[in-house]
């Protein structure tokens, strides 16, 4: 079972960003915890802080992952690009944001991708993204029975 994860801008900062409200763990640290704690799943991972890019890896694993994790940061409010580019995908997409993003600024309430994936995990920290993977794995498994 191959799943992608995607994150948007300012997510490769992790560990140093508004440790308050992400915590003080880089995510390439998490990753790799989460490579180890589910070796039988190939994680692969891609960040980019532009728009432009997170559209191209999404058109690029089109047909060629199981499922897919995504955290679109900031985008995930503003890029009606990247919410198309979801929209796109035949696969189960989940939205994980580290913070609860209903529990902040107004602007931040709205998602435009949320309408296109299977379902949504915000206010977890980064247990969110393994709580996201348990999920997809489980609904994989039941759609091969
Ligand atoms: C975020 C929430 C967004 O509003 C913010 O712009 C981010 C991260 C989160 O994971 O909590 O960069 O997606």
């Amino acid at each position: 079972m191959k799943i992608y994860i995607i994150n948007g801008p300012n997510l490769n900062i992790l560990g140093k960003r508004q440790p308050d409200i992400y915590g003080n763990r880089s995510f390439d640290d998490y990753l790799s915890d989460l490579r180890n704690k589910y070796p039988e799943i190939e994680i692969l991972y891609f960040q980019s802080n532009h728009a432009g890019e997170i559209v191209d890896k999404i058109q690029e694993i089109s047909g060629k992952c199981d499922a897919l994790i995504i955290n679109p940061a900031a985008y995930t409010h503003s890029s009606l690009a990247i919410a198309d580019a979801i929209a796109s995908l035949s696969i189960p997409v989940a939205e994980v944001h580290i913070s609860n993003i209903f529990s902040r600024e107004n602007i931040r309430h709205q998602s435009l991708i949320s309408k296109y994936v299977k379902g949504i995990i915000s206010g977890f920290g980064l247990d969110g993204y393994e709580l996201a993977l348990k999920a997809l794995i489980n609904l994989l498994n039941f759609k091969e029975k």
